[in-house]
């Protein structure tokens, strides 16, 4: 099922937030024109990624990062490249930009 979460415009660049899509908690990943969305829940322990809302990314705004131990992981990809789950990604969720929203596909 499609879901609009949120505008596109709503959205820095780069820049995440985090959004409940029914019971699941979600992660959209602006970069640029790419949109990209991820469960919010690290590969290392299966918790939320943040330590304050919409807190995702890590300094430099180059990497996702999990609060609980370091974890970096790509913007494009949610591939973990550093910390306790390096090789690991993020559970990716199909999302697109339409009508100047942003929608991901899940099921309830
Ligand atoms: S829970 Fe994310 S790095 Fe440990």
């Amino acid at each position: 099922m499609d879901h609009p979460i949120c505008d596109f415009k709503d959205l820095e660049n780069p820049g995440a937030r985090g959004y409940e899509v029914g019971e699941q908690a979600i992660i959209v990943v602006r970069q640029g024109d790419q949109v990209r969305a991820f469960i919010n829940a690290c590969p290392h322990r299966g918790i939320r990624l943040e330590w304050q809302p919409d807190q995702f990314l890590d300094y430099e705004k180059q990497y996702i990062q999990c609060s609980t131990h370091g974890a970096l992981f790509t913007l494009d990809e949610g591939q973990c490249i550093v910390g306790p789950c390096n090789g690991k990604s993020l559970e990716a969720v199909e999302c697109r930009v339409e009508d100047g929203k942003v929608w991901v596909s899940h099921s309830d």
